[in-house]
C-alpha cells in the first residue's frame, strides 16, 4: 500500500515527472502512478479521487498540462491533500496551466508548485513534508536533504570565490 498517488493527465507527461519518482525513492517512499485524465476519462478521475483516502492514500499529486483540471477535479472529490504541477506544453509553455491549476475557488484548495521539472521536485518534497508530520524518522531525513542542498550551495559560492580569486 503506498500513501502517495501520482496521477498524470497524459502519458506525456511521465518525461517531466521523474524528479518526482528520483526524489521519492531517495526517501525511499513508496508511491502508486496513474494516466487518469479529467477530460478523456472524467469518470476514472472522480472514481479514482473517490476512492483513494480508503485505498489508503494521504497525499494525492496531479500533473496536467494545458486546461489543467484534473488537480481540481481531484480536489473535488476528495478531502486529502492535492499537490498540483502545471505542465508545460505549446503554444503558452504551462502559463496556462498554471491559471488553471492554482486559480481554485475558496473551498477547494489545491497546493499548486512550480510548472514542469522543478515542479515535479517540489511536489514530491511536499509530499514528503506532509508525510513527515507524522513520521520523525521521515522528517529526520527531509532536514538532513535540507543540510546537504545547503552544504553544496555553500561549496559552490566557496569555488566560485576560488575560481574569481585567480583571475584576479
Ligand atoms: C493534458 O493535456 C495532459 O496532462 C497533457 O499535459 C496535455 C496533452 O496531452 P496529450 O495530448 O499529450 O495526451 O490533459
Amino acid at each position: 500500500m503506498s500513501e502517495i498517488a501520482i496521477v498524470m493527465g497524459s502519458k506525456s507527461d511521465l518525461i517531466s515527472l521523474k524528479g518526482a519518482f528520483d526524489t521519492l525513492n531517495s526517501f525511499k517512499i513508496g508511491f502508486t502512478a496513474r494516466v487518469i485524465s479529467a477530460h478523456r476519462t472524467p469518470d476514472a478521475a472522480a472514481d479514482f479521487a473517490k476512492h483513494a483516502e480508503a485505498e489508503g492514500f494521504r497525499v494525492i499529486i496531479c500533473a496536467a498540462g494545458m486546461a489543467a483540471h484534473l488537480a481540481g477535479v481531484i480536489a473535488a472529490h476528495t478531502t486529502l491533500p492535492v499537490i498540483g504541477i502545471p505542465m508545460a506544453s505549446e503554444p503558452f509553455n504551462g502559463f496556462d496551466a498554471l491559471l488553471a491549476m492554482v486559480q481554485m475557488p475558496p473551498g477547494i484548495p489545491v497546493a499548486t508548485v512550480t510548472a514542469g521539472k522543478a515542479g515535479a521536485k517540489n511536489a514530491a518534497l511536499l509530499a514528503v513534508s506532509i508525510l513527515a508530520l507524522s513520521n520523525p524518522e521521515l522528517a529526520a531525513k527531509l532536514k538532513a536533504f535540507r543540510a546537504e542542498q545547503t552544504r553544496k550551495v555553500e561549496e559552490a559560492d566557496a569555488s566560485l570565490q576560488d575560481e574569481l580569486a585567480k583571475l584576479n
